[in-house]
């Protein structure tokens, strides 16, 4: 049977083996997919083992998703701007193709699932790593009034912004750069929740009614979208749609058939209290 896999380290609270056993169910695909922990120096030994093994394509998960796109033999636009690849599909005459779906997941879940609308506003985005590179270049297509990238280290921000220019209006700075600023969305991309932690932001970012986007997810409302309720904030949401979503984008690079998207994400929520 054609077989898939995500790869990580660590890899065993991973969503994806689930998120896929509903989407080939769905749309009648016979394939398995699997989770695999590569050791950390040893990512891409396990790629060409699994591959010699007959296996078609791999998410490629923290902390591999760099090493994935030096890998890859051949990378699509969208895996060349973000500089990371999250999806590797083994090409008939068995070379690896890079791709990056996380940027169209997040803007497929803001725009299709939450209504939220991009074009001609104003979005603050906070972060400047891997997770905020891999979603610029879908952003700005998506022709935003301004899209403002604000870092506790302001320089990493600022550089990122640099090489963005090109495709939109993107800003970027430190913390600091918030003051006076009213964004309509505003996405968290740090890590900071892993620690149930915000960036300190000031009280009045939001427009009243702006929406919040957090593209981590939880069982519970992270410390980021705490904060957005507690300031006025509309519509607010977790990244569990953005994770689904951009599953669906690797399922059918490599089936060629989109699976729906809203029974997943709706099985896969937690019940809330
Ligand atoms: P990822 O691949 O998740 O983007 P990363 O490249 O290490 O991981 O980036 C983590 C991001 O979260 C960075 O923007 C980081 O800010 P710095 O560039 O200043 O390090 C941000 N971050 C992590 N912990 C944070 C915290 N407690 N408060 C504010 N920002 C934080």
């Amino acid at each position: 049977m054609d077989s898939y896999a995500v790869i990580g380290h660590p890899i065993g609270h991973s969503k994806s083996p689930h998120i896929h056993a509903l989407f080939a169910e769905q749309t009648g695909q016979a394939m398995r997919y699997g989770a695999v922990l590569a050791p950390l120096d040893g990512f891409a030994d396990t790629v060409r083992r699994l591959v010699g093994e007959g296996y078609l394509g791999f998410n490629v998960t923290v902390p591999f998703k760099g090493e994935a796109f030096d890998l890859a033999d051949r990378l699509t636009d969208r895996a060349l701007r973000a500089g990371a690849v999250n999806t590797l599909k083994v090409e008939d005459d068995g070379r690896l193709l890079g791709e990056n779906t996380d940027g169209v997941g997040l803007v497929a879940d803001l725009t299709r699932n939450l209504g939220m609308e991009l074009r001609g506003r104003e979005i603050v985005l906070l972060g400047a790593g891997g997770a905020v590179r891999g979603v610029l270049a879908p952003l700005l297509a998506e022709a935003p009034a301004g899209l403002h990238l604000a870092n506790r280290t302001g320089s990493r921000a600022e550089r990122l912004a640099r090489d963005f220019a090109e495709l939109g209006p993107v800003t970027g700075g430190g913390l600091d750069s918030l003051a006076g600023r009213r964004a309509h969305l505003v996405i968290n991309g740090t890590s900071a929740g892993l620690d149930d932690e915000v960036p300190p932001l000031p009280d009045d970012l939001l427009h009243p009614g702006a929406n919040c986007y957090d593209m981590m997810y939880a069982d519970r409302p992270t410390a980021f979208l705490r904060w957005a309720k507690a300031h006025g904030a509309g519509r607010t949401a977790d990244g569990l749609g953005m994770l689904v979503e951009q599953a669906a984008e690797s399922f059918a690079l490599w089936r060629g058939v989109r699976p729906r998207t809203e029974p997943v994400i709706r099985a896969l929520r937690p019940v809330q209290p």
